[in-house]
């Protein structure tokens, strides 16, 4: 039987971090053998909040580079730019036609960015950012799509679309399902719920240990906890979080120790950054092999985006031809 499909997808924006490992490259490399999968660069979907492409490419690469070095492999599943297989834009407009603009302004996930980034005047292309990620998982015929919970309401849309296409015009797509990450997501450092680049309280995937250290040393524990000896409560403490995740052998002993009093918030961090350090090794061992040899990187892009697009022709010919197009 052949494998089922899964596209995942994430926008550039520069080096990842530990909250992109746990939310979503740690899943999507688990699922590598079992699935065929496609990994999308969505660089066109930057735009919807960032008109400044100056840094896209290399923003590109450096996620590119990322996934490699954490174990996702080119030679299984095909890594390729949205801008660079022309059926993406293609699709997204005829899906356009399939959606009102009414279901486009309940999406929760819009109205959430609005919130955040303190939207006025939403831009047209924004509000049809889930059309432009439907087209994006229906062009490979996705089965699964591994996601965190606020793009959930993504992948109803795409389901949407391909059920109004399929029922108008014949059956083309499947309807994709959302993968949800077992591990929910990581804080940040700062104790905001959100790992994330513009909120500056993240590890990045590629940061020495000196920095992992010091990043540590900064981040928020339980307030009541002032200094050693005093007893401290794990549950609600961010580095104890993660401990949970990438220190999970000593994690108990570490509770106790630190409800008691006997370990303090000083040393309680310095072990997690050991453990974190200990993990990201091998990462930044692969990520320096891959920045040495830049021209590999491209090849494998290269060579992606040539897989990506016979993909993409084929289902777009058999879309023209269900639309009796041409
Ligand atoms: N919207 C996704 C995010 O912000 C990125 C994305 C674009 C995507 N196209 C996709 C994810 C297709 C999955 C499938 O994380």
């Amino acid at each position: 039987m052949a494998k089922k499909r899964i596209l995942s997808g994430m926008r550039p924006t520069g080096k990842l971090h530990l909250g992109h490992y746990v939310g979503a490259l740690e899943n999507w490399i688990n699922l590598q053998n079992e699935y065929e999968s496609y990994h999308l660069i969505a660089d066109y979907h930057v735009l919807t909040t960032k008109l400044d492409t100056s840094d896209i490419y290399q923003d590109s690469i450096d996620m590119l580079i990322d996934w490699l070095s954490c174990g996702l492999d080119p030679q299984k599943s095909p890594m390729f730019r949205q801008s660079q297989i022309k059926e993406h834009t293609e699709l997204n407009l005829i899906f356009s036609m399939l959606i009102t603009v009414n279901r486009l302004e309940r999406n929760p996930t819009l109205k959430d960015q609005i919130r955040d980034l303190n939207i006025e005047n939403v831009i047209y292309g924004h509000l049809g950012y889930p059309v432009l990620q439907s087209a994006d998982i229906l062009l490979y015929k996705g089965n699964y799509v591994p996601v965190g919970e606020d793009q959930v309401p993504h992948v109803e849309i795409s389901r949407e679309i391909a059920r109004r296409f399929n029922t108008n015009y014949g059956e083309v797509f499947p309807e994709p399902e959302p993968l949800l990450s077992k591990f929910s997501r990581l804080s940040g450092l700062d104790g905001n719920a959100k790992m994330s680049k513009s909120l500056n309280n993240t590890i990045l995937l590629s940061d020495e240990p000196e920095t992992v250290k010091a990043k540590l040393k900064k981040a928020v524990t339980d307030p009541k906890k002032i200094r050693k000896g005093d007893p401290g409560n794990p549950d609600i403490c961010l580095v104890f979080s993660y401990h949970k995740k990438f220190n999970s052998e000593e994690a108990h002993e570490i509770d106790v120790n630190c409800r008691s009093g006997a370990l303090g918030c000083v040393d309680c961090k310095m072990r997690c950054a050991a453990k974190i350090s200990i993990f990201l090794e091998p990462i930044i061992e692969k990520r320096k092999y891959y920045e040495d040899r830049i021209n590999t990187v491209v090849d494998i892009l290269q060579d992606g985006e040539e897989r990506g697009r016979k993909v993409a022709a084929a289902t777009i010919n058999e879309v023209h031809e269900k639309m009796k197009l041409g």
